[in-house]
């Protein structure tokens, strides 16, 4: 079985707030993205505040049509992880999604392949939509390394999690070298990395939605949302201006039409 036609598969903008963010400064963005909200009907959007925000911000959001998640979860049901947050408690502050495997987690707490294979598994069991994040970096793309690495990072959550759990998963495509740096993969440098994963996941036969992280803006989110495997996109910079926040998700709602 080959994967569902583009336009079958539900668009998603997620808004990766990291940690950015004050009580007065969320009221405020959360506000204007309400207030200046426009309804969509082929896409989902949401938004993942620092773990102490999500209650101002499930409550903010809880009468509207966005969903909000974590950003990281500890794969552990409870117990002695002091700092750390487990998927029922995000369930319990009513998240949809948690992000895993966020190349800045990679990085800076060094998580490794194994460690975010057994987030994916907790946060699903759990009843989450996990949100797995996927790239290279710069010089492993130089190298010519770019696909080894992200089927690597994949294999990791398919061997312990198995090929079905992606018919309920999302997976994000972050070159690390476009993350916060203003430098965007071109669409066709995207919509590459997005073949080859969606490849992957051809024989599922479902709807994996596979979004585009790193540098996305309102001038070049419709030119990576027309490729055809490129199902909408992971937001740092842009997610915390409402203005932006929005035009990109109407940007992803146009493209699925
Ligand atoms: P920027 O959009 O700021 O590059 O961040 C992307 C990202 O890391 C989202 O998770």
């Amino acid at each position: 079985m080959t994967s569902q036609p583009r336009a079958q598969r539900r668009r998603l903008v997620v808004g990766n707030w990291k940690m950015n963010g004050t009580r007065d400064a969320n009221s405020r963005l959360l506000q204007e993205i309400l207030s200046n909200w426009k309804p969509l009907e082929k896409s989902d959007a949401a938004i993942c505040p620092p773990f102490v925000y999500l209650e101002q911000v499930a409550q903010a959001l809880s009468a509207s049509q966005l969903y909000w998640g974590g950003q990281s979860v500890n794969p552990n049901d409870s117990g002695a992880y002091t700092g750390e947050i487990s998927a029922k408690m995000l369930i319990d502050q009513g998240c949809r999604y948690v992000i895993v495997g966020h190349n800045e987690r990679r990085r800076l707490q060094s998580e490794s392949d194994d460690y975010v294979a057994r987030q994916f598994v907790a946060a699903q069991a759990e009843g989450l939509i996990p949100i797995l994040c996927v790239g290279e970096s710069s010089e492993q793309r130089e190298q010519g390394k770019a696909l080894e690495t992200i089927g690597r990072q994949l294999q990791a959550v398919l061997d312990i999690a198995g090929l079905q759990a992606f018919a309920t998963a999302i997976v994000a495509y972050e070159p690390i070298w476009a993350v916060g740096t203003g430098i965007t993969a071109t669409p066709e440098e995207a919509a590459q990395v997005h073949a080859f994963i969606r490849k992957q996941f051809a024989s599922l036969g479902h709807e994996l939605v596979i979004l585009y992280g790193g540098s996305v803006k309102p001038e070049n989110a419709a030119e990576l949302f027309a490729k055809e495997d490129i199902d909408g996109a992971l937001l740092g910079g842009a997610s915390l201006q409402a203005k932006d926040f929005i035009a990109i998700c109407q940007s992803a709602e146009v493209a699925g039409k």
